[in-house]
């Protein structure tokens, strides 16, 4: 830091400057993220000094999180559930395993079963609890091998992990039957639908297919990850974390000596009320509908897009369930690199099987996805032709 500041011209020139080489969202085919909803900005602006971390203080900012938390809870069917507004889907992953863990402490060298499809956050859990996370291989759709599940249990699992919109992939997990394992077995189960949760119960289905099943409705499933700030359209840091009953929540409390309350069961102390109000604003204005429309846009464009990929030579690893697709394509990660490189288009990589992975959020649009098309079928072509010079 300098001994004396700059002007406040200066000093927004300059952001502007940093922040016009920041990445806009038009050619990001690769994030969970994207624009806020514009009631959520304000909100989130409104609220932008209130802390989550001392709510004798913020009691009003304190109530909306109770509602917050209703209201997922109607979403998942679970109108009583308990929780709180987390930073995302990666802290609510890893206090939901703590929660098994504190509720499990008979057992001395825990383990938690999760798919292998689920996020590094689940790497991260096992970092720093040194619980054992066992992977579990998958179907040939993709989803988590139920045998296999049932193989990797011993007398020292405490818990099962199922995701409901893989990060990859965007395939559910057959969550009602693991759930059925869960109380055979009396395990917690935790459903990760960081992804999912604002998609799901937004999509099209036939009323008869308990395919797409994932929430408190199944018995078994004690808590569930969902992101306001992911297909929710609130800001960044908006993650929710949901248990069907109290006591997992109070599995998570530590006293708080100096603060106007005696106990916090948040990972972080200090905590953004800015991202409750936010989450608040945008599900109180867009409502049930305003999430059906918004999916549905995402999801026509997806099955659009699949269609003319298709005609282009191009097939999908899997049927998308949501607006993510993965596309096999001769050498992905150069394909990749090339769409950056010579079009700007930000698209990542799927790794088992290698693919190339394009979510397909709000912010892309048909005609988007019409010019993403052509790149993909010139830069794909190229390397072909190239490959006939080499040789
Ligand atoms: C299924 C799933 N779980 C958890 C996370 C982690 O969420 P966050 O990046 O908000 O911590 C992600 C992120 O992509 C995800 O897809």
């Amino acid at each position: 830091m300098n001994e004396n500041g700059i002007s406040r011209e200066k000093l927004f020139h300059l952001l502007n400057n940093i922040k016009g080489t920041d990445t806009k969202y038009e050619k990001v085919l690769s994030s969970m993220c994207t624009y806020p909803h514009e009631v959520a900005l304000k909100a989130h602006i409104q609220f932008i000094e209130s802390n989550m971390g001392d709510p004798g203080l913020f009691t009003g900012t304190c109530e909306l999180e109770q509602k917050v938390i209703q209201m997922l809870g109607e979403l998942l069917h679970c109108s009583t559930a308990s929780g709180y507004i987390t930073t995302g889907g990666t802290e609510s992953n890893i206090q939901a395993v703590r929660s098994m863990r504190n509720a499990r402490r008979d057992v001395k060298d825990p383990n938690v079963i999760v798919p292998v499809s689920a996020h590094f956050s689940f790497d991260k859990v096992a970092d720093i609890s040194g619980i054992e996370i066992r992977k579990a291989q998958l179907d040939p759709t993709l989803k988590v091998y139920l045998p296999l599940v049932e193989e990797l249990i011993d007398e020292n699992t405490i818990g099962l992990v199922g995701i409901a919109g893989t990060t990859e992939f965007g395939q559910i997990d057959p969550i009602r039957q693991l759930s059925d394992i869960a109380i055979k077995k009396g395990l917690f189960l935790h459903v990760d639908a960081a992804f999912g949760g604002f998609v799901i119960p937004f999509l099209q289905r036939s009323y008869s297919s308990h395919a797409f099943d994932f929430d408190f409705e199944l018995k078994g499933v004690t808590s569930i990850t969902i992101d306001p700030h992911k297909m929710g359209l609130s800001t960044i840091p908006s993650g929710g974390l949901l248990f069907r009953e109290r006591e997992y929540l109070d599995n998570l409390r530590v006293h708080t000596p100096y603060l106007t309350i005696s106990s916090q069961y948040s990972l972080t102390g200090t905590r953004s009320g800015a991202a409750v109000a936010s989450t608040y604003a945008v599900m109180k204005h867009l409502g049930r509908s305003g999430y059906r429309e918004i999916v549905q846009g995402c999801m026509n464009i997806t099955t659009e897009f699949v269609s003319r990929a298709r005609m282009a030579g191009f097939e999908p690893v899997i049927e998308p369930v949501m607006n993510i697709v993965s596309l096999i394509v001769p050498e992905p990660q150069r394909v990749r690199e090339l769409l950056r490189e010579e079009f700007g288009w930000h698209v990542s990589i799927a790794r088992n099987p290698k693919s190339l992975r394009i979510v397909i959020m709000p912010h892309v649009t048909h005609e988007n996805m019409e010019l993403f098309l052509q790149d993909l079928v010139v830069v794909v072509d190229n390397m072909g032709s190239m490959e006939d010079v080499e040789m």
